[in-house]
């Protein structure tokens, strides 16, 4: 969690933009005369990231939340936009390892755990000998909340919670001082989800760690973030301070968000919105995206994009009504 004395910036986002070349196949588009099709998943946002703070993105399903988490850790090269990590503790520039949302397609399933977890310190030569491998490993396995006798186990042998606390501990042999973790806990219980998230929680206090943290679950983004960037179709359209944000919602959309938050006795996850589904991101509406399902929507939205603006508590909003008050 950010403090008043760590106010350094891990990572600057600026005007990142990236287009996916979807279309037909070309001889498809010339029997059909088909134009060539272009889909904008992530769209002019800019963000950062404090040294030691967790950002949170948010947003219904397709509103581009992978696709920054993919280009932040180098998996998809921008269209446009710029990604700039600080120098870290070794003064070489941070590098982001990733948390996926499905442990088991990231771990080899042949592999024995401890293997799993020695690759990075091999590939990285981060140890050197055999039995410095093998004790950095069974480090790594008790800082996560596993035994040193799982080391011996495949990943088919664990549960859901157990296997995201392996790839936690993968994640962490590289020693990175940056994790992006894209829905680390939605295929998870929801018990064992707290679980992982106070562990995740636990080693950013005690690591340092900075987090960009992708979910579409308010409550879940509301338990580990310092800030939150809400998305909606490729765009940012608030972002400010996880308790003012969940106080003063000022983004209609926002608005939208918080009212459909599960309950813990409830946990229905995918719960649909307010105002209908979103439109489809090959033909995004005109103006302010959220117009078909706002509101509050006036003759001006549907005509006129809404720049994202910084009100004076640090919140920006991009919406033609939010006034500064
Ligand atoms: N490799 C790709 N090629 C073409 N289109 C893609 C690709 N990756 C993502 N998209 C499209 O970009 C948009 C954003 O996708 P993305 O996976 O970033 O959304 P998301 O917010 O992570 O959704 P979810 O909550 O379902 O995981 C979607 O319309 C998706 O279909
Ligand atoms: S700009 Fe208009 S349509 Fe968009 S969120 Fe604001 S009021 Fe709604
Ligand atoms: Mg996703």
């Amino acid at each position: 969690m950010t403090t008043s004395a760590q106010k350094v910036v891990a990572l600057t986002v600026d005007g990142l933009v990236k287009t996916f070349d979807v279309s037909a196949p070309w001889l498809n588009r010339v029997v059909e005369r088909k134009p060539r099709q272009f889909l904008q998943a992530v769209n002019d946002i800019s963000f950062t990231v404090p040294a030691g703070g967790c950002l949170s993105i948010v947003g219904e399903s397709g509103c581009g939340k992978s696709t920054v988490a993919r280009l932040v850790t180098g998996l998809y090269a921008p269209t446009g936009g710029e990604i700039r990590f600080a120098p870290g503790r070794s003064g070489a520039p941070l590098s982001a390892q990733m948390i996926f949302q499905d442990p088991y397609a990231s771990l080899n399933p042949r592999w024995r755990v401890k293997n799993i977890i020695a690759e990075p310190l091999r590939e990285l030569k981060l140890r050197n000998t055999a039995a410095e491998i093998t004790e950095r490993v069974e480090e790594l396995l008790l800082t996560v909340g596993l035994s040193v006798s799982d080391g011996e186990k495949f990943p088919h042998e664990f549960s859901g919670g157990q296997r995201q606390r392996i790839s936690i501990a993968r994640a962490l042999a590289s020693e990175p001082e940056f994790l992006v973790c894209d829905e680390p806990t939605s295929a998870l219980d929801v018990s064992v989800q707290a679980q992982v998230l106070n562990l995740m929680r636990r080693l950013q206090d005690e690591l340092g760690l900075t987090y960009l943290f992708i979910s579409h679950d308010m409550s879940v983004v509301r338990h580990m973030s310092d800030r939150i960037a809400v998305m909606y179709l490729g765009r940012i359209v608030e972002e400010g301070d996880t308790e003012e944000l969940f106080a003063h919602p000022r983004h209609p959309y926002t608005q939208l968000l918080l009212q459909t938050i599960p309950s813990i006795d409830a946990p229905k996850r995918d719960q649909e919105l307010v105002g209908g589904e979103v439109p489809s991101p090959l033909k995004p509406p005109s103006g302010c995206t959220f117009h078909p399902r706002c509101p509050l929507a006036t003759v001006r939205c549907s005509a006129e994009v809404p720049e994202i603006r910084r009100l004076s508590n640090g919140t920006r909003v991009a919406c033609h009504l939010v006034t500064d008050a």
